[in-house]
């Protein structure tokens, strides 16, 4: 009886064992600039598209045109062919999905990253090679690829969260192109913000994934809808056998594409949240005291260092919620801080300014 359950008990003491992501708390009336989502989308605009989608649908039926139709629109949206897109319940699903069926038996991430892809390859048994980013987060090239080269899966997120940087176009198609014969995840949760996407290399090539959502610059992290753009006859694999047949509700794929209908409101507030970073920026630089670090993404990477403490309670006593990280190998007191609209943005830059 023991030895039947043995395998069973193992693996429960090593699944619980392991580091997991922790939900934030739902704190009423907060300033939340904790997760990355934009609020510089107008809500009502966001719910009136909500509320057109679920006049149209039908939740009696499941959800069949209404794929097409998305996938239609953000082909359209990043610049690539309808056959290069597939779709996810978010892109933790789409991650979750292609650890479980390619994730093979190593990765190499840089590090720091996005933490909940690290703890997801432990889950399912992957080690991870993490190879350090220099410090000011560029990349260690040569590491990094002897550590690739070892790996079944490299993962690289651009902007890299919670840094908020991309690393050198060139560089990064030099990497790809020196792992043909590995899988290639990136992870442009943030790319909305930024100033290149891969998407353009990955259909190109036979090994390359670029993993897309809507939760961050769309507007839609309630709506958990991602993406993934590759090669053809990737996508056609994922679409058919490696995704389940509905992952996303015909609510959600109604709510996605009516906001993807109205994109240039999307894009007029990543270019307000752009100006913003660089006001934002532009203030945080005449602090003393605090270290930032050029952001590419909708957040803003800092290391108060021995400030941290004052800073997270000032904060916190003022109802601002920020991702609050610690020490990150040598930076000390990091936290990352949303670019939210320019009054939120200014409530913590006064609580920052008045206490250093
Ligand atoms: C880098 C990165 N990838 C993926 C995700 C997950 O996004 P989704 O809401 O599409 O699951 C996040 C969310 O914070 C993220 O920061």
């Amino acid at each position: 009886m023991k030895k039947k359950n043995s395998w069973l008990n193992e693996n429960i003491k090593r699944i619980a064992w392991l580091d997991h992501y922790t939900k934030p708390e739902k704190m009423e009336g907060a300033i939340k600039l904790d997760s990355n989502e934009n609020f510089a989308l107008d809500r009502d605009f966001v719910a009136g598209v909500a509320a057109e989608a679920a006049k149209q649908v039908d939740l009696r039926e499941y959800p069949l045109g209404q794929m097409d139709e998305l996938y239609a629109l953000l082909a359209k949206y990043a610049g690539v062919s309808v056959e290069c897109v597939a779709l996810g319940s978010g892109s933790d699903q789409i991650i979750e999905l292609l650890l479980s069926t390619l994730g093979g038996r190593h990765a190499t991430v840089l590090s720091p990253t996005f933490s909940y892809f690290i703890n997801r390859c432990k889950l399912h048994g992957i080690k991870v090679y993490q190879v350090p980013l220099e410090p000011d987060f560029t990349l260690d090239k040569k590491a990094f690829v002897k550590a690739a080269k070892r790996s079944d899966l490299i993962y690289i997120c651009s902007p890299n969260n919670p840094t908020g940087n991309q690393l050198d176009r060139r560089e990064m198609i030099e990497v790809v192109d020196s792992l043909e014969d590995r899988l290639v995840l990136i992870d442009e949760a943030y790319v909305d913000f930024a100033d290149y996407s891969l998407s353009g290399e990955a259909i190109k090539r036979n090994n390359v994934i670029v993993l897309r959502t809507l939760s961050k610059a769309f507007g839609l992290a309630g709506a958990r809808v991602g993406y993934i753009v590759s090669n053809r006859k990737f996508v056609k694999i994922f679409r058919s056998i490696i995704q389940s047949p509905y992952p996303i509700s015909t609510l959600s794929l109604a709510i996605a594409s009516g906001i993807l209908a109205d994109v240039d409101q999307v894009k007029q507030t990543i270019k307000s949240v752009r100006l913003e970073r660089e006001r934002v920026f532009a203030r945080l630089a005449k602090i003393d005291g605090i270290k930032i670090f050029r952001s590419d993404a909708n957040f803003i990477f800092i290391e108060a260092g021995e400030n941290y403490h004052a800073i997270s309670k000032i904060l916190n006593s003022n109802g601002i919620v920020v991702k609050l990280l610690g020490n990150i190998t040598n930076h000390k007191g990091c936290m990352r801080i949303t670019i939210g609209t320019r009054e939120m943005n200014d409530q913590y830059l006064k609580c920052i300014e008045q206490i250093i």
